[in-house]
């Protein structure tokens, strides 16, 4: 429940990124041993990341953010549907568990909210490393005894296909070169940690990676990165309600589009340091972004550049180039009076001069964000529903805008 209209004002700490944690977890699997990974946001996929692992056998423990997993006794190598239905990054543990234990049985994840995805590029790249795949009943089902390197070449750049494929290489025998491999942060953060684990990988932080396996890998400890989407959720938080907040605990290189982007909307953004601050300006500038693969504008941020758009002073583009129908947000937008017309992977955003609160619907996690937003400025309460979306990938996303000043709480049965 949200009353809109307050200007946020005040310093938020950034919590550990999500999509760096759901691909260290299942990495910790390519060895035997006890890891701790500081700075673990305490979300809902990490919650189901740590039943699936716990179904294989490991044991984890989330303390604080601190976050303890033991891969001593690793049982079974299978993946169910139950798990993988609720989170596609579960499709993570296929690579660990052929490299280490020269079999999988994983669950396919089919669609999402928003449309189909794939996971044909994870699926021929564990292949190309001499795995044998067959997909019977809904499952992949790998078998190895030892991967071979290979040369892989992904046609699309995938986040997902460059994790699961980089660690079954740190294990295989021979040299494994992928290109066109994603340099998103959190594939970065992934590769530095298998190097802490003694994997041998060239070329990181570059869409070339050039990965000599090793016999075996040892555990290591990290702390996570900056989730750099809840960084920009905030920013925009900020932003649309005319407020001025610090992030703390963020790395301002990985929101370079972002920031710029908000620059460009007549944002005043500083950077210095491990913190971010952002002052708005008194009307907010249309500005056309294009969602596409890192350092580009990310898609994870796309529905909430699009409820900010919906309140600046003219009309503006939000194009997805790698979701083409994610814009389920769009309706509901609509609902709080945002003039928003969705064509093709581009939606049209006639700025107006207010929204209006009303219940309105999440889909997903990103939508949920962006609803949110538009409650913190919507005229009246907003209520989102279904907010168990948020929970996902925002932690303590109410709290947090309740200490920068936003009117916002949780209804009772709609806890985390
Ligand atoms: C990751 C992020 C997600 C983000 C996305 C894009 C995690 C857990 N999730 O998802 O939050 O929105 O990156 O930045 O890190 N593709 C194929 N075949 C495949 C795999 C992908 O065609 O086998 C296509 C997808 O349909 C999409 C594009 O590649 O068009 C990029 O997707 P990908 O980078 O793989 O996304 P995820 O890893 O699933």
């Amino acid at each position: 429940m949200i009353r809109g209209g307050k200007p946020l004002k005040g310093t938020v700490a950034v919590s550990g990124a999500k999509n760096a944690t759901l691909a260290l977890m299942p990495a910790a699997m390519l060895a035997p041993g006890t890891f701790h990974f500081a700075n673990t946001p305490a979300l809902r996929d990490v919650g189901t990341m740590s039943s699936l692992l716990r179904s294989m056998g490991m044991r984890i423990e989330l303390k604080g953010n601190v976050l303890t997993l033991d891969t001593k006794r690793i049982t079974k190598h299978e993946a169910p549907y139950e798990h993988v239905k609720k989170m596609r990054a579960s499709v993570y543990v296929l690579g660990p568990l052929v490299a280490r234990f020269g079999e999988a049985k994983v669950s396919l994840p089919g669609g999402c909210a928003w449309g189909p995805r794939p996971v044909n590029l994870h699926i021929e790249g564990i292949r190309k490393l001499g795995a044998t795949v067959e997909l019977e009943g809904g499952y992949i089902i790998a078998h190895a005894a030892r991967l071979q390197g290979a040369r892989i070449h992904f046609d699309v750049s995938s986040v997902g296909a460059t994790g699961n494929v980089m660690m079954a290489a740190t294990l295989a025998q021979g040299t494994t070169l992928i290109d066109n491999a994603a340099i998103e942060p959190e594939i970065t953060a992934l590769a530095e940690f298998l190097v802490a684990m003694g994997a041998r990988i060239d070329g990181i932080g570059t869409n070339r990676l050039e990965i000599e396996g090793v016999e075996t890998l040892h555990p290591a400890d990290c702390t996570t990165i900056p989730d750099r989407i809840e960084a920009g959720t905030f920013l925009v938080a900020a932003a649309i309600t005319g407020g001025s907040v610090t992030l703390t605990s963020v790395n301002a290189s990985h929101l370079s589009a972002v920031i710029a982007k908000l620059e460009d909307a007549g944002c005043t953004v500083r950077c210095e340091g491990a913190t971010v601050s952002l002052e708005a300006p008194g009307t907010i500038r249309p500005v056309d972004v294009t969602a596409a693969i890192y350092p580009g504008f990310p898609t994870d941020m796309q529905a909430q550049w699009t409820t900010l758009m919906a309140v600046a002073s003219g009309t503006s583009v939000v194009t997805d180039s790698i979701y083409f129908d994610r814009f389920k947000h769009v309706p509901e937008l609509v609902r709080l009076g945002a003039d928003v017309e969705v064509k093709e992977n581009a939606a049209v955003v006639r700025g107006v001069e207010r929204l209006t609160g009303a219940k309105v619907m999440s889909t997903d996690l990103r939508a949920s964000a962006s609803l949110i937003l538009a409650g913190l400025v919507a005229e009246g309460t907003t209520e989102v529903l279904r907010v168990y979306h948020i929970d996902r990938g925002y932690e303590a996303i109410e709290k947090k805008l309740h200490s920068l000043g936003a009117d916002i709480r949780r209804e009772a049965g709609e806890e985390f």
